[in-house]
């Protein structure tokens, strides 16, 4: 009798583990709510990148929208007369965004991509991080290039202009980068 009592109490026991398990892996997957996928895209590559990993983790998505768009002149980075030759030479630049995040408070987690431009993240981006108090919040940098292989240089970049904020070195993906390994990379920080 007393064995049956203890096998019952032993699976009583473990079927609360398993549900308190489903539980959190619930919440977890709720709370993707809190979670962000921000971006400025040029040429529309690193947009293909945002939106699948904005549908792959169940994040929402903010596309950083300049006040003037970037012509092809805008962009050629053999002229160092070209808007963007003369934005990246000036680390002070901060080229005016469009649109605006209703409520950033309610984001713990952002994923902020961008193409890299001139090794690191275009200025308007240093515009988007001056923006908002992101304070105690994660921003976590992702990028496509043409061969620079990291965001490593951007991060330290951006680390200063949004103090008291943890800023990984994210990653650099291929523009033909698949959801599933999106979630793969993004899951470390969910
Ligand atoms: C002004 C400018 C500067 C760039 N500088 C770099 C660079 O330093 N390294 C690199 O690998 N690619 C560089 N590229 C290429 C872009 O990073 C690449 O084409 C990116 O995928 C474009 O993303 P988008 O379509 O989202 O704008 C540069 C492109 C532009 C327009």
């Amino acid at each position: 009798m007393k064995k049956l009592i203890y096998i019952a109490a032993a699976i009583i026991v473990i079927a609360g583990l398993f549900a308190i398990s489903h539980i959190n892996a619930k919440e977890k997957t709720m709370t993707n709510n809190n979670v962000l996928v921000a971006y400025f895209s040029a040429t529309g590559n690193t947009r293909g990148v945002a939106e699948r990993l904005a549908t792959a983790t169940g994040a929402d998505l903010f596309e950083i929208q300049p006040e003037i768009l970037y012509t092809d002149d805008d962009l050629n980075w053999r002229n160092d007369k070209s808007r963007s030759s003369i934005e990246m030479g000036n680390k002070d630049s901060r080229p005016v965004i469009a649109n605006t995040i209703d409520d950033i408070s309610k984001y713990d987690t952002i994923f902020l991509g961008f193409p890299i431009w001139w090794g690191r993240e275009p200025s308007i981006v240093d515009t988007f991080l001056t923006s908002y108090d992101f304070t105690g919040k994660t921003i976590i940098p992702f990028a496509t290039s043409g061969s620079t292989p990291s965001t490593a240089e951007a991060a330290e970049n951006m680390r200063p202009l949004a103090p008291n904020v943890s800023i990984p070195n994210g990653a650099r993906f291929p523009v033909d980068v698949t959801a599933d390994e999106l979630k793969t990379w993004a899951d470390e920080w969910l």
